[in-house]
């Protein structure tokens, strides 16, 4: 709790252009709850995470002003939500560190995303994505988070996250909030537009896979024309049609309609027509975002100032919880 509010954190990685997975998994629920008074909300620009995978430092400066830009394009609102970079809050690492202590090899190795990511990049196996998790447990319990809205693939380093809390409180009294995940209903798991049976993902090597939220409106029909569906030839929702159910899940989760609603409303339709459909709601959707985004891009010093003030503000809340479980642990304090 902060000032008598719930907390909210949750961030993303500043790698490659977000998608519209990372739109409709996770940033659209957070411009949700932006609106509600009675939460305080925390998004980070996880950078520290993105050097697990190699970085060239000129994409990923890029990268995470782009991410800040597009925070506050899809509805953040600075003044009242704390957008803030990672790397400028030194108490994320040193958190991590203290965590590291009270985690154990098995836990981590359980870990289905460092599995896939270390198949992926054979070459650089770091124990930084071996870690990856912990540095996500810093950053959700350094602001005492009540809540953490993310996609599916996000809840087993929550679980983690929750079991680490708890077995720090149990040796040293009640230092952290146990977080709660919330998952939207749709939306939670956007697969890729050519595979549906894999999740969409910035990293994909085919650019037909995703759509980037800043494509143009040409791209994303290209995109959603070429999608790949199936040839039983009738829309229905169900795993045997992963490509056509996945295109039903993106246009729930863009106008919040349910399921029957959605079979009802494309009855007796084509393929050919579901995917134009669906891709003139997704454009429509980003088109304003993307508006937003341009004229942001011209505000330089609108942009430093709320670098620089949520970097302050979000350093005050986690500098608070470091200092007492620095104190819990048995370090000398500095004196003043
Ligand atoms: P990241 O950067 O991979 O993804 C950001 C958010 O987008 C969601 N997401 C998806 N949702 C639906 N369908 C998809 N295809 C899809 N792809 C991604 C993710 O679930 C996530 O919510 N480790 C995190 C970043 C992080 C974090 C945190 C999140 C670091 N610290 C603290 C919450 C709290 C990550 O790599 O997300």
């Amino acid at each position: 709790m902060i000032d008598g509010k719930k907390v909210m954190l949750s961030g993303m990685q500043s790698t490659g252009m977000i998608t519209l997975g990372n739109y409709l998994g996770a940033l659209k629920n957070w411009v949700h709850f932006g609106d509600d008074e009675d939460i305080k909300c925390f998004y980070g620009i996880m950078d520290l995470h993105s050097i697990t995978v190699r970085q060239d430092p000129k994409e990923l400066r890029a990268n995470a002003k782009r991410l800040m830009l597009l925070y506050i394009a899809a509805g953040l609102d600075p003044e009242k939500n704390c957008l803030f970079f990672q790397s400028h809050v030194p108490a994320h690492p040193q958190l991590a560190w203290i965590l590291n202590c009270y985690t154990y090899m098995g836990e981590m190795n359980r870990m289905t995303q460092f599995k896939d990511k270390s198949a992926k990049h054979a070459d650089n196996i770091n124990t930084g994505l071996f870690t990856y998790p912990v540095l996500m447990a810093a950053d959700i319990l350094l602001y005492q988070a009540d809540l953490v809205p993310v996609g599916k693939d996000q809840i087993q380093h929550l679980e983690i996250t929750r079991d680490i809390a708890t077995r720090f409180n149990s040796i040293y009294g009640d230092v952290f909030t146990i977080p709660e995940g919330y998952v939207g209903e749709s939306g939670a798991k956007i697969m890729s537009l050519q595979d549906p049976t894999k999740k969409m993902s910035k990293s994909d090597e085919n650019p037909n896979a995703s759509i980037f939220l800043l494509d143009d409106k040409d791209t994303i029909m290209r995109k959603f024309k070429r999608a790949v569906t199936d040839s039983e030839g009738c829309i229905a929702y169900r795993d045997e049609q992963p490509g056509v159910k996945n295109l039903i899940d993106i246009y729930n989760a863009v106008t919040g309609k349910s399921v029957v609603e959605t079979l009802k409303e494309f009855e007796g339709m084509g393929y050919g027509a579901l995917k134009e459909r669906v891709g003139e709601t997704v454009a429509a959707e980003l088109e304003p975002l993307q508006a937003r985004y341009k004229e942001l891009e011209g505000n330089k010093d609108y942009i430093e100032r709320i670098m620089k003030d949520n970097a302050a503000q979000a350093s005050y809340y986690a500098e608070k919880t470091l200092r007492k479980v620095k104190k819990k642990v048995g370090f000398i304090e500095m004196p003043r």
